[in-house]
């Protein structure tokens, strides 16, 4: 989101190169004479200006250059285009799954905050980085949560139950309680009796963490930013040796009723998009496996 400009450029070092002008997305620099010098009044502090000078004049007091990851030495040079091994990182993409078998090992925090770093490296709408991270770092934690969310769902399965309030959505509220009747409903009802006398946890899987990522309310692109910021970790959690797994019925489960939120403390101002089931794997694969095939379209453009 653009605020006002914290860059700061160092005309004793500033070379005249142009770089930074030429990459800047706000227009905020211009050369004055045959030195950078801030022109604009508005800036998204991406640090793109930072990053590109070759000199090091350039700071954006807003935006720190290491992350101070604890788990792993961050490499602080940036990695040219075309300068990765691409077949790497797709394997790492296929060998990702849902992860719904977890030991009884706690998840540290040091890797839960080096998760939230490495979210906090996707892009976000004008750079508002406007995401969330709630982090449940314990069994018990997650147990609690759930049975909130059973709760919810509970107090769901018994409205969709009734043939007059499905009837009644029918005519009123695009059927959508009709709908959850027919496709959830059996489920829901199987995994709440599995959740209460047997213990067995269908929600979350067994996991011992649960990372919660969601985005206030007044930056440009809430969602799309925690999404983002949450397919990063599922990826990061994988080469840290974790799994993971969405778990979109809790997100539902907020989205619709007060008392999660209240019970998770979160703000007034910020919604949940994404919940991640985090925790050491008890399961494993021998190969990826595909996908659907997919066709692109080119679309002949209309006038
Ligand atoms: C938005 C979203 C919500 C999901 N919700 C759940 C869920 O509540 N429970 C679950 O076990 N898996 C959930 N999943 C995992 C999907 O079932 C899984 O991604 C899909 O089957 C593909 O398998 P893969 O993740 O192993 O590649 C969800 C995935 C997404 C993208």
């Amino acid at each position: 989101m653009s605020g006002p400009v914290a860059t700061r450029i160092d005309s004793e070092k500033c070379i005249g190169c142009g770089l930074c002008l030429a990459i800047c997305p706000d227009r905020t620099i211009s050369l004055v004479g045959d030195k950078a010098g801030i022109c604009g009044t508005e800036c998204i502090s991406c640090g793109h200006c930072q990053a590109v000078c070759p000199v090091g004049a350039i700071t954006v007091p807003v935006i720190a250059a290491a992350m101070d990851f604890s788990t792993f030495q961050e490499e602080l040079h940036w990695l040219p285009f075309g300068d990765f091994d691409l077949a790497s990182l797709v394997r790492l993409m296929r060998s990702r799954r849902s992860c719904r078998n977890f030991t009884d090992q706690q998840v540290s925090r040091a890797m839960l905050e080096d998760l939230v770093r490495i979210g906090t490296t996707a892009p976000s709408g004008t750079n508002s980085q406007g995401w969330t991270f709630t982090i449940l770092d314990h069994r018990e934690a997650v147990i609690s949560f759930g049975n909130h969310v059973a709760a919810f769902f509970r107090k769901l399965n018994n409205l969709a139950a009734n043939p007059l309030l499905r009837l009644a959505s029918r005519l009123f509220a695009k059927d959508r309680l009709g709908s959850y009747y027919r496709k959830y409903y059996q489920t829901i009802a199987q995994g709440l009796h599995e959740w209460q006398e047997e213990g067995r946890d269908r929600l979350f899987h067994g996991a011992t963490a649960v990372m919660l990522v969601g985005g206030r309310d007044d930056a440009s692109c809430p969602a799309e930013d925690a999404l983002l910021a949450t397919q990063n970790i599922l990826l990061a959690a994988h080469a840290m040796g974790l799994g993971t797994c969405l778990i979109g019925f809790a997100v539902e489960a907020i989205r619709h009723d007060p008392a999660l939120k209240r019970h998770l403390t979160i703000p007034a101002g910020e919604s949940i998009f994404s919940v991640i089931a985090l925790g050491h794997p008890a399961e494993k694969y021998q190969h990826v496996c595909g996908r659907k095939p997919v066709a692109p379209r080119y679309p002949r453009l209309v006038d």
